[in-house]
């Protein structure tokens, strides 16, 4: 290769970067700049430099296979599985749904979309290749990386931590390229770093010259060069190979002809070098323009319509033109050089040879998806082949859990297919691929699917997913009434899927369509539920309905758990009913919840979609704030955060994940409460989120000392819960009582309170009723209420609850002065409360001792009791034997998180190392 100029200063600052990544500390690296300024060289280079001491795996994004379901994913890690043993030693474990995204046969999945699964299991391919040694994958070219692809290099990107992994990345700015928004998660992360290839200075574009053109430039020659090119390396090397042709001396003489080649050097000099050449290497170069980069010999040959035993002397020609690379596979020296071969082709004959190259390449046996790459360049022809050859490659597509690209081939494959033909699943297929990337397109081609299906299995099916689109879309009247027509016209002998639509049009009730008083309606449903999932949807929303209006906890939990029973449900409807069961169970505090969240957990890592996993993750980091788990309630719902930006819809989700996040940031004490209402943001009324948003908003300006606005706040929950019904029928009233008591309306607040009682009794769930009574207890300073209040939670898991509760107490007590029974409770509340990660509430605790006279340490806290349950459930694993990757298989987090985990229970726990564990674990009884 010719000399590499200027780029001493990058280099070394690379390699600090490559000597951190090689330690185990993993980089993200991003050489950005625009077109030509050497972006690929540096890459080349840091790769050389890295052959002996990292494994190192390339790709490059390529405009033409945009659409290539990971294509570029592939192309780094497909050679890495072709010997059987490695295969499966790489694809083990967590890795093991990343196996569709390499054509594996379905794993007995339904592979619906399932992005997220396969997003998880490339990542820990990636951690596995990894550990035998140090890791550099370069990606080139990233703008015209496959969306697929983008999605995992950004997800991977931001797990790099303790990672012996280099992630290098060549991006040329101002291109927008495959996706905006997704370049942006991955090159605006604050980890990222910047690497900016400069322009060449007068002295290196002097040596560039002298170096191709054997000569030393004079003056003003050199100068013209400078200017002309900027010191763009490409335009440069274009430059002097057009002056090579013509047989220019570097000299004051020929600034004329410098000049009159001029700055838009690229394009013209490689036309005018590639008319001089013989027809067949015009051809050739044609021809690769078109099949893209790395295609296959016989391929062009035909395509060119060149013999094969020509081709040889034709790429030489090509190359000493300096327009292909001098060696195999057959590419272009620059994207640049290609643009301008093939954007000379007039649009006609483009599209005929893409027509052309894609016969060729399904006469010859190639996968579907290359065909199909080829023929999304045409314009449909209604050809049979065409279309059945694009839902093939849509359907890979989908099973690899590349969305976008089976939306892409599924779309052209409805174009190619005649309008009179039945195209009843195919419209089904397009519109559940894309109820994952546009909703609205979903809506139209499920209405259409709906309309042209005629069994009633698939109808049913297509009006199911029709509904969710429309609901998510915001239209949940559309919804409802689509369920609702749906049913209608189901045959008689069609109960379950009847009731699935059914408890469909329920749950629509929630989004703000239609009546909320219909769903008293569900009250038929409130016994257990037959066989199909049909009846167990009702059965979850009829849990759900009770828990909201008049039910008790024991007979809502119960019905719940029929519903979650054998996972019918969950596999008949994976993100939305399924969640009315789970989160009845955590209403009511039911210890089940955490033996039902495993299999749900592990299903969308093996299987799942990134909405699913997003909405999954959302309620999963709910259920572990009310367990009083804030560590991995923050884990969970930040997790959920960074789904959504990859998704990049947003929707009343979204909302619900910043307000449980807030909360919980708010009761780890981490972030100041003006902040915390800033992140919450805004809500649309009557959402089914509303409630909640609502009620997070009324903790969130009491402890702002916003008293007045925190009593308007509840005020509108109050109304809310009168208009709808909301869980927070459970919590409203003490949560204004305790703003009303900041106004020091305490008469209001107690009878509000009282009133509360009435119905956290009744309910009979240790949560609610024991904030009630923690807070009614207070307002009383009623020592006994606040002793019930901690005998109610004391064995619950509501440890948060239960902590505050035992805070109260002590607080109450000292206030009675009675500072010595204080502390006993106090000191209770104190661990618990470090033990939840709540310290907020520690913190409060500790100035309550101090009143109390007690001399609490900072450290006080030690032993097996303080662990967090994060902490505990990694130190378990770790005890019994098991290796950190292991645990972060298992606990679907990652290493690092494991190793954060490890290092803090070691400091309870005071020792230093693994084997000491079990000796410290068997201590306690
Ligand atoms: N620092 C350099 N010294 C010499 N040649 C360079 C240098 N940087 C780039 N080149 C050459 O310039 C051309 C364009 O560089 P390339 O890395 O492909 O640009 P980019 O990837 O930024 O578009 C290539 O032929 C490359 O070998
Ligand atoms: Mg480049």
């Amino acid at each position: 290769m010719d000399g590499l100029f200027e780029r001493g200063r990058e280099l070394d600052e690379l390699d600090v970067h490559f000597a951190r990544a090689t330690a185990g500390d993993g980089r993200l690296v991003v050489v950005e700049g625009p077109a030509g300024i050497g972006k690929s060289r540096l890459l080349t280079e840091i790769r050389r430099r890295a052959e002996g001491s990292m494994r190192v795996l390339s790709a490059r994004g390529s405009g033409l296979e945009g659409e290539f379901a990971f294509g570029v994913v592939r192309q780094l890690l497909e050679a890495q599985l072709t010997k059987p043993e490695r295969r499966e030693a790489l694809l083990a474990g967590a890795a093991a749904s990343a196996a569709a995204v390499f054509g594996e046969p379905d794993s007995g999945a339904d592979g619906g979309g399932a992005t997220f699964a396969s997003l998880h299991g490339l990542y820990w391919l990636v951690l596995n290749l990894a550990e035998d040694a140090p890791l550099l994958l370069a990606v080139d070219d990233l703008h015209w990386c496959d969306r697929p692809s983008l999605l995992f290099l950004a997800y991977l990107a931001r797990r790099l931590e303790s990672q012996p992994i280099l992630l290098l990345m060549g991006l040329r700015d101002a291109e927008p390229g495959t996706d905006p928004a997704l370049l942006g998660e991955i090159t605006h992360d604050p980890a990222a770093i910047s690497v900016r290839p400069r322009p060449l200075s007068g002295a290196g574009v002097a040596e560039f010259i002298e170096e191709r053109l054997g000569m030393a430039p004079d003056g003003e020659f050199l100068a013209a060069c400078h200017e002309s090119t900027g010191g763009n390396p490409l335009l440069l090397s274009q430059l002097v190979t057009a002056l090579r042709s013509e047989g220019v001396r570097p000299d004051a003489g020929h600034v004329g002809r410098v000049k009159a080649i001029g700055p838009q050097a690229v394009s013209r000099t490689v036309l005018l070098r590639l008319a001089r050449l013989p027809a067949e290497a015009r051809a050739v170069a044609q021809a690769v323009a078109v099949l893209g980069d790395g295609a296959g010999i016989p391929t062009v040959a035909k395509l060119a319509g060149v013999a094969e035993g020509r081709l040889a002397a034709a790429t030489r020609g090509l190359a000493h033109a300096d327009i292909l690379r001098p060696e195999l596979p057959l590419s272009f020296v620059h994207p640049l050089v290609r643009d301008a071969i093939y954007h000379e082709l007039s649009p006609g004959e483009r599209e005929l040879q893409h027509a052309r190259a894609a016969a060729l390449l399904r006469d010859s046996g190639a996968p579907a998806e290359q065909v199909a790459a080829q023929l999304l360049h045409t314009s449909p022809r209604g050809e049979r082949w065409a279309a059945e050859l694009l839902r093939e490659a849509g359907r890979d597509a989908m099973h690899a859990g590349a969305v976008d690209s089976a939306v892409a081939y599924l779309r052209r494959a409805l174009d190619d297919t005649p309008a009179d033909t039945d195209r009843g699943r195919l419209l089904l297929e397009l519109g559940a691929a894309e109820v994952f990337t546009s909703g609205r397109a979903a809506a139209k081609h499920l209405a259409l699917a709906y309309e042209e299906l005629a069994e009633p299995a698939s109808r049913a099916a297509a009006a199911g997913l029709l509904g969710r689109a429309l609901l998510f879309l915001g239209s949940g009247e559309e919804a409802a009434s689509i369920a609702r027509r749906a049913a209608a016209e189901l045959p008689d002998e069609s109960d379950d899927l009847r009731m699935g639509l059914e408890a469909f049009e329920f749950m629509t009730i929630n989004f703000r369509a239609g009546d909320p008083r219909h769903l008293s309606r569900l009250r038929e449903y409130r016994h257990l539920p037959g066989g199909g999932p049909g009846s167990r949807m009702l059965a979850a929303m009829a849990a759900w309905e009770a828990v909201c209006t008049d039910g008790n906890a024991a007979e809502c939990a119960a019905l719940a758990l029929a519903a979650l029973a054998g996972d019918h449900l969950r596999a008949a409807d994976p993100a939305l009913i399924v969640f009315a069961a789970i989160v009845t169970l955590v209403v009511t505090d039911r210890p089940e919840v955490v033996e039902v969240w495993q299999p749900v957990i592990a299903d969308t890592h093996r299987r799942g979609s990134l909405l699913s996993a997003a909405s999954i993750h959302i309620w999963h980091g709910f259920s572990n704030l009310r367990r009083g788990d804030l560590a991995a309630a923050e884990e969970s719902l930040r997790t959920a955060e960074s789904e959504f930006g990859l998704w990049g819809h947003a929707d009343s989700s979204v909302a619900i994940c910043r307000t449980f996040l807030a909360e919980t940031l708010h009761e780890r004490g981490r972030s100041d409460v003006s902040g915390l209402l800033v992140r919450l943001g805004t809500i649309d009324p009557g959402e089914n989120t509303t409630g909640w948003w609502l009620g997070t908003r009324v903790v969130l300006l009491t402890a702002a000392g916003r008293a007045g606005e925190a009593v308007a706040t509840a005020d509108e929950l109050a109304a809310h819960c009168a208009a709808i019904p909301d869980p927070a029928r459970l919590w409203w009233r003490s949560l204004k009582a305790e703003a009303l008591d900041r106004l020091d309306r305490r008469a209001e607040a107690i009878e509000l309170t009282r009133q509360e009682l009435e119905v956290t009794r009744e309910f009979g769930a240790p949560w609610s009723l024991g904030r009630t009574l923690r807070v009614l207890g207070t307002l009383e300073r009623d020592e006994d209420r606040l002793r019930e209040a901690v005998s109610v939670l004391e064995g619950s898991t509501a440890r948060l609850e239960y902590a505050k509760a035992l805070a109260a107490l002590g607080a109450t007590l000292r206030r009675a002065r009675k500072p010595t029974e204080a502390r006993e409770p106090l000191r209770r509340a104190l661990e618990v409360a470090s033990a939840c990660g709540a310290e907020r509430l520690a913190e409060h605790v500790r100035s309550e001792l101090h009143a109390c006279g007690a001399r609490p340490r900072r450290d006080a806290l030690s032993g097996v009791q303080s662990l967090t349950p994060g902490e505990r459930r990694v130190v378990d694993l770790a005890a019994a034997g098991r290796t950190n990757r292991d645990i972060a298989q298992e606990l679907y987090v990652t290493p690092g998180t494991v190793e954060v985990h490890l290092s803090n229970a070691y400091r309870k726990l005071g020792i230093r190392s693994r084997s000491e564990l079990e000796r410290v674990l068997a201590a306690i009884p």
